[in-house]
């Protein structure tokens, strides 16, 4: 294996919204570090820490004031060390996350762009370009609306995301610099790895062509640029200098693994996330065809693949393979342009969610057919070959929440959209840890309420709730890290696939490990398959020997699968 993360399992904590240790309503570091026994516990590998930069949260934190410090909401730099010091003492790794394609407009460089004039060295460190009335191109925001705003003196600038994210301008050879220093900085302090964000978008085309809008199919034109791929050259040879070896994870979102794949060469960064496996839809043949595109994408390479079920921009995975789940409506981020797999129509875009919380209808039936994908989904992503991430609170079978009243909304797409997207503030509503009522233990007695509110029956899915039950989805969780860790077998490359009926995915790993999965909607038989070994776990209680009920996955172990 090249480095660490090519199987670990890695936990993303969406800071704001894992544990709040001072009361304020908003979930910080300190939270984070006083939480790792129960990440410890649950047997994941590694944290992925979302942006605890100083940031005016237009967008998350994805608008960053200044990359060497801490938001005073979020914590402290002392409190990143702290953080680290304990992760690794647990044997945690820490990955944290970089933005480099674009700053907060509240970064002193911008203060710094906009008070000086058109032209001006100051500017260049941003996509400023001299313009009339109309904007420098055709191009739209990733969250709606026109990439450009027009300043009093003329100038346009490029936000690809909202306007109070500017793009840098990664042809200034200051930007570049910048960056080095801000890795640099982050990997002295002892982290393990960077994510990067908009891995993808930092270098623009030349000449800033227009988009082929409307109708487009494909990436759009600002991103997948191969200039990026200079960058990450530049950027390896920084992390290759630091021992232990530090990883670096790419968010790109494209449409095909084949692209995604240049970003993990020899000599670029180490994983990359899988869009397209998170947007499969719910079909055995569909998850098997992009499990193998991820497979030969990466092999080709020398790579193993991530597989990812959730994050904090996509619908929780439990209501998107919910039954009859209608097609997921584009909340504003142009599904076909930000990166859709054209076969994974209906739940592609960031940030897609029903329009309507109406689309529940379906009700109790559908949340439950849901959750029972969600869990078979777990296990998947857990049996295959190569690296997986776990979404906060995935390991809970949260919902996505889709009746957030409107007023607590905060994702910019919701503004941005006029209130016709809702955004992706549903999947990010904060952890319930314990207790029937809001704020469940997100914060100590008496704490402010939760920046977003948690629905009013959460209680049955805290954590502690489901601590000691067998068959909540902490317990399944928790026994498949288990033997995940245990199991020599899942630890090497291989995968075979076996002959299966067609609503059916089967496939082993190496000698004495299989796992099966049924999409179908009625029981299927098992005895055609040769498995390895006895039934070990499953995602849904299985009540036949050698009958796989619907919407399952299994996992049999043999005896020669130990380590
Ligand atoms: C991807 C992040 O995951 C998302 O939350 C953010 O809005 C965009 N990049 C822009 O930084």
């Amino acid at each position: 294996m090249a480095s660490w993360a090519d199987d670990a399992v890695i936990y993303q904590v969406y800071v704001r919204s894992f544990a709040d240790s001072d009361g304020d309503g908003t979930g910080d570091l300190e939270g984070v570090r006083s939480r790792l026994d129960y990440l410890v516990d649950l047997g994941v590998d590694a944290i992925w820490v979302t942006p605890f930069f100083p940031s005016p949260m237009v967008d998350g934190g994805y608008d960053v004031t200044d990359y060497r410090d801490v938001d005073p909401q979020l914590g402290t730099l002392a409190g990143v060390g702290a953080l680290l010091r304990d992760a690794h003492a647990r044997g945690l790794r820490v990955i944290v996350d970089v933005v480099p394609n674009h700053t907060s407009d509240q970064h002193p460089w911008f203060r710094q762009a906009l008070s000086a004039p058109p032209g001006s060295a100051a500017r260049d460190r941003y996509v400023f370009r001299a313009g009339g009335t109309e904007p420098p191109n055709n191009w739209l925001s990733v969250f709606g609306g026109p990439a450009w705003t027009r300043l009093p003196d003329g100038d346009w600038y490029l936000h690809l995301f909202a306007p109070e994210q500017p793009d840098l301008n990664w042809e200034n050879p200051e930007v570049r610099a910048e960056f080095v220093d801000i890795l640099r900085f982050w990997l002295d302090l002892g982290v393990d790895g960077i994510r990067v964000d908009v891995a993808h978008g930092l270098v623009k085309p030349p000449g800033l062509p227009d988009a082929p809008y409307p109708g487009e199919r494909g990436n759009r034109p600002y991103f997948d640029q191969e200039g990026v791929h200079a960058i990450y050259r530049e950027w390896r040879r920084v992390l290759d200098a630091y021992q232990p070896p530090r990883i670096m994870v790419a968010e790109a979102r494209l449409r095909d693994i084949e692209r995604t794949a240049r970003y993990v060469r020899p000599g670029e960064l180490d994983q990359a996330f899988n869009f397209e496996f998170l947007w499969a839809p719910w079909s055995a043949s569909r998850i098997r065809a992009v499990v193998e595109r991820s497979l030969a994408a990466m092999a080709a390479v020398g790579r193993l693949p991530t597989w990812v079920i959730g994050n904090h921009d996509e619908v929780r995975v439990a209501s998107r393979l919910a039954a009859g789940a209608p097609a997921a409506t584009a909340a504003g981020l142009a599904p076909t342009a930000a990166g859709c797999a054209p076969h994974a129509a209906g739940a592609c875009a960031m940030a897609t969610e029903w329009s309507t919380g109406d689309d529940l209808a379906a009700g109790a039936k559908a949340a439950a057919t849901g959750l029972r994908r969600a869990r078979a989904m777990a296990l998947l992503s857990l049996a295959l070959p190569g690296s997986a991430y776990i979404y906060q609170g995935d390991e809970l079978g949260l919902p996505q929440v889709t009746d957030l009243p409107d007023a607590a909304r905060q994702d910019p797409v919701w503004r941005r959209s006029g209130g016709r997207a809702p955004g992706r503030d549903g999947c990010r509503v904060p952890m319930p840890w314990a207790g029937q009522e809001p704020p469940y233990g997100f914060g100590p007695p008496g704490s402010a309420p939760p920046w977003l509110p948690q629905p009013p029956l959460w209680g049955h899915l805290s954590v502690a709730a489901q601590h000691g039950d067998p068959g909540s989805v902490l317990s399944l969780y928790r026994a498949a890290l288990r033997l995940r860790r245990e199991t020599k077998a899942l630890h090497g490359p291989q995968l075979t696939w076996l002959n299966a009926p067609e609503q059916v995915l089967a496939f082993t790993r190496e000698a004495g490990f299989a796992c099966v999965l049924n999409t179908g909607s009625t029981a299927v038989r098992l005895e055609q398959l040769d498995l390895p070994g006895p039934l070990t776990l499953a995602s849904s209680p299985v009540e036949q020997e050698g009958v796989l009920p619907p919407d399952t996955a299994a996992w049999f172990v043999g005896g020669t699968a130990a380590q």
